[in-house]
């Protein structure tokens, strides 16, 4: 069975901090939540009941534990929670089933075989889909913008790629893929704020009562509440803190001192108000100078408070602008001059402040002198248009008449197997 005209194609993109859901033709995500699930524990009757529904993970809740549905790289690790997960979103947000609907889902730009063996699987055998088709990020983001040769360069939540696209497919040999994304910032800044003394409280852990212009707060027990589910929480705040307070300097601050950077008043959800100063430009700078500089800053700074790079995820990772170079630089020497001047910035922490202006800035500085440099990004700055371009582009590409004719069919699963996905999604 192929999708026609009279079936509505779903586009599932499902990343570490977000997922995306809509249909094929439309130009944003009908659906976006938080990419967790949560648990109850300890509950009689609905011990183990899976919730999927985020304003329901929101709710205060005692004896539940809150879990991310796809693993930092944004591999599913449990399929059978997945498939729970995706059943739910369609039939309550959709109102399908998964077996009428053929599914285009966006994947990581790093290859990875055994898992979309497995997803194909999944999908075919659990969910009964009647046809599916997987696309790469970077592809997907690539059409979104009307492109079919870029490179995309796509910081999200855990990872940040610079991902080569040449006539629409990603050139896996030439992609760069570091483990740091929005995730590290947000970690920074709340370590910040313990080294401070500042504490972040989840709102179920206050009272607070207002009384004219006075605000009374007072603490409430948390037993019960389950530490997943405290860090969920405390991991919403710190991001709206961060999405409003981090700041890419316009110059590298080698060249400005953390003092002269204006600091910015916030004010918690209890109500404690706090100043934050250079540190605000401080974590998001290792988009662009690496953990390495930063460290140097620190020490000259007289911080202990130093970036540990404990994990291998930040090895060679000296900047977005030196990833989008090298990446380019394992590219074909006859493409280099499209690629450099088609280079397209996504994902949510690309939508950091001054993020853009300083990579427009930085990249013609090392790029080679005689190539034209063009670095574009969403025109209107919105944040479905950072986060959500591979939906976008899979939204394009499940409409187009001519890729009707390419969908995985259930059909051709059972003549060929699970490894045909290989073929029919390069
Ligand atoms: N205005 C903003 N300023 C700074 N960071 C932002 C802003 N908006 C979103 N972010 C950050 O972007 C990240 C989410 O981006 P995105 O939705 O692209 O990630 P994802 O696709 O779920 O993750 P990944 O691609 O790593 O799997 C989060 O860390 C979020 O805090
Ligand atoms: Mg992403």
């Amino acid at each position: 069975m192929y999708a026609g005209d009279d079936v509505s194609s779903i586009v599932v993109d499902v990343g570490t901090h977000t997922t995306r859901l809509g249909y094929a033709g439309e130009d944003q995500p009908q659906h976006i939540s938080s990419s967790h699930v949560g648990v109850i524990v300890e509950e009689g009757d609905r011990n183990g009941e899976l919730v999927t529904d985020e304003s329901r993970i929101d709710y205060e809740r005692k004896h539940f534990e809150v879990e991310p549905i796809v693993n930092s790289d944004g591999f599913i690790t449990d399929f059978d929670k997945f498939q729970t997960y995706l059943e739910n979103k369609l039939t309550n947000n959709f109102q399908l089933d998964l077996t009428e609907s053929p599914l285009l889902f966006t994947e990581p730009n790093m290859h990875n075989k055994e898992h979309r063996l497995k997803l194909t699987e999944i999908l075919f055998e659990k969910c009964n889909v009647p046809c599916l088709f997987l696309g790469k990020n970077a592809v997907l983001s690539a059409f979104a913008s009307g492109k079919s040769t870029c490179l995309v360069l796509d910081s999200g939540h855990n990872s940040t790629y610079a991902a080569p696209v040449f006539e629409g497919y990603i050139l896996n040999g030439s992609t760069l893929r570091y483990r740091i994304g929005g995730s590290y910032v947000s970690n920074k800044l709340h370590e910040y704020l313990k080294s401070k003394g500042i504490p972040v409280n989840p709102g179920y852990a206050f009272n607070k009562v207002v009384d004219g212009e006075d605000i009374k707060v007072t603490p409430k027990s948390t037993e019960g509440f389950t530490d997943s589910y405290r860090d969920y929480h405390i991991h919403k705040i710190i991001k709206f803190f961060k999405q409003e307070c981090a700041l890419v300097s316009d110059i590298s601050i080698t060249d400005k001192k953390l003092e002269n950077i204006k600091p910015y008043e916030y004010e918690l959800p209890d109500g404690k108000k706090f100043e934050i100063g250079g540190e605000r430009c401080l974590y998001p700078e290792v988009f662009f100078a690496g953990v390495d500089i930063i460290n140097q800053e620190l020490e000259k700074a007289g911080s202990d408070a130093q970036m540990e790079d404990d994990d291998d995820h930040l090895k060679g990772f000296i900047g977005v602008q030196h990833a989008i170079t090298e990446s380019i630089n394992q590219t074909d020497l006859d493409i280099r001059k499209e690629l450099y001047s088609n280079i397209l910035a996504t994902g949510g922490n690309c939508m950091t402040q001054g993020f853009i202006s300083r990579l427009q800035k930085e990249l013609p500085e090392i790029a080679p002198q005689n190539l034209r440099v063009k670095v574009s990004s969403s025109h209107s700055g919105s944040v479905t248009e950072y986060c959500a371009s591979s939906f976008t582009g899979g939204s394009i590409l499940g409409s187009l008449g001519s890729f009707q004719q390419m969908w995985f069919s259930k059909q051709e699963y059972e003549e060929n197997g699970a490894i045909m996905v290989e073929r029919k999604c390069p």
